[in-house]
């Protein structure tokens, strides 16, 4: 039986710096992982983890393909940007490896049922790491909705705001390896898509139109380099059965707020509603550095060095499965989880192109605004991937 994975990461940027480092070197699931390669074009990014998990030099690529092709692997993780997921994911899951990616699957529903389809095809496992979905409190709000609770859900006010260092390439050090992340990427790709993700899987129900409108008012004025970017976005989501919800988030708070991201959120449904006080976690600090909130159920820094939290457990889990599934133990009903259309983040997909479409085709305000026009889900899917996969979907 097999008791470790020889893992190959491609793409070792911010989120291996923030997340991923502590899963695969100082968790509970690290010695289910045995980090073999690492692909990356930049150098820095690629020797910084090579060394860290003492890969060799010949184990080190620029090419994700060199890696799939030279070396004996069981399972990648593609940590590249979000429109650059489904490449090394077709190609992985063509070689007849296991593939984990953090959320979004990717930028675009063609991109998604693409990935989507060769793992069923392939009959490899194909895993996305939202985390968010094993926060506790959205756990017991899945459970206690789901009970019938509050009745039936009619709308949700849902924000998540970061501090302006991440979007800011100005800033020492910089959040993102990337020097043009936030312009080519949005506040609904990095942010929006966590809340709108955990949204649906407490509510669980298919969204049908989504509308955008985008404010950039503070990304323009950063100096030296302006960013040609969104500072924050209102996404409104209108589901199958009238609800509705507007999922806000942003990148330009100042860099004093007390923490990170900043981020709640409220549910109201026929008979109740509920309040998820996401950032206040119950740690508050008050330092010379200021008084700041800290999140340990996400990361929990413990005195051994251990690194724990729903930000560790939620990918850990992932390759636990990939374990299990190897070794021939997943069952057929934790198979057919693994494979259902809202596990893999399509609908979330779906959410973040409609959104992103609407600010593309948004009117323009003087003064930085934009104020997009209602996409339909449906539509769009039909569109990209024709009525038979949107029928599958439940969009057709
Ligand atoms: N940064 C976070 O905290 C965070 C959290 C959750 C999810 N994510 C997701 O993680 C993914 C990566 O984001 P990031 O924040 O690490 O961005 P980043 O820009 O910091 O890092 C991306 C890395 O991918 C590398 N890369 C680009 N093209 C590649 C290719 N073809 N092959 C191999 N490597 C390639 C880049 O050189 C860079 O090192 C995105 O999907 C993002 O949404 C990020």
């Amino acid at each position: 039986m097999k008791t470790k994975l020889r893992l190959g990461i491609i793409g070792a940027g911010s989120v291996v710096r923030e997340i991923y480092q502590h899963l695969y070197f100082h968790s509970h699931y690290s010695h289910l992982l045995e980090i073999c390669a690492v692909a990356d074009p930049n150098e820095q990014c690629r020797n910084w983890l090579a060394d860290l998990a003492g890969v060799p030099p010949s184990r080190r690529f620029s090419d994700y393909r060199e890696l799939l092709a030279k070396v004996k692997l069981d399972a990648v993780q593609v940590n590249t940007p979000d429109h650059l997921h489904c490449a090394p994911t077709l190609a992985a899951l063509k070689a007849g490896l296991d593939v984990v990616v953090p959320k979004p699957t990717a930028a675009t529903a063609k991109d998604a049922h693409a990935m989507i389809q060769a793992a069923k095809d392939s009959r490899r496992f194909l895993g996305v790491d939202f985390h968010k979905r094993e926060d506790p409190r959205i756990k017991e709000a899945e459970a206690r909705f789901q009970n019938g609770r509050y009745g039936t859900f009619q709308t949700a006010v849902f924000y998540m705001l970061d501090k302006l260092w991440v979007a800011d390439p100005n800033h020492s050090p910089r959040f993102f390896a990337t020097p043009d992340f936030a312009e080519k990427n949005t506040p609904v790709s990095f942010l929006t898509v966590h809340m709108a993700d955990a949204l649906m899987k407490i509510v669980n129900l298919i969204p049908v139109h989504v509308r955008a409108t985008g404010y950039s008012q503070k990304l323009p004025s950063l100096k030296p380099i302006p960013v040609k970017g969104y500072d924050l976005v209102d996404t409104e989501i209108l589901f199958e059965t009238g609800a509705q919800a507007h999922i806000i988030s942003g990148w330009a708070l100042p860099n004093t707020a007390e923490s990170n991201t900043v981020q709640s959120s409220r549910i109201i449904c026929s008979d109740g509603l509920i309040d998820l006080g996401l950032d206040t976690p119950g740690l508050r600090e008050v330092h010379a550095e200021g008084i700041l909130e800290v999140n340990p159920l996400f990361r929990n820094f413990e005195k051994d060095k251990t690194v724990t939290g729903y930000g560790i457990s939620s990918p850990g889990r992932l390759y636990q499965q990939i374990l299990a599934m190897q070794n021939g133990k997943l069952s057929a009903t934790e198979r057919e989880a693994a494979f259902q259309p809202t596990t893999l983040g399509f609908y979330t997909t779906l959410v973040l192109e409609g959104a992103e479409k609407s600010l593309a085709e948004g009117k323009k305000l003087p003064g930085g605004v934009t104020l997009g026009p209602a996409v339909d889900l449906r539509e769009l899917t039909v569109r990209q991937l024709g009525a038979r996969a949107a029928k599958s979907y439940g969009l057709a």
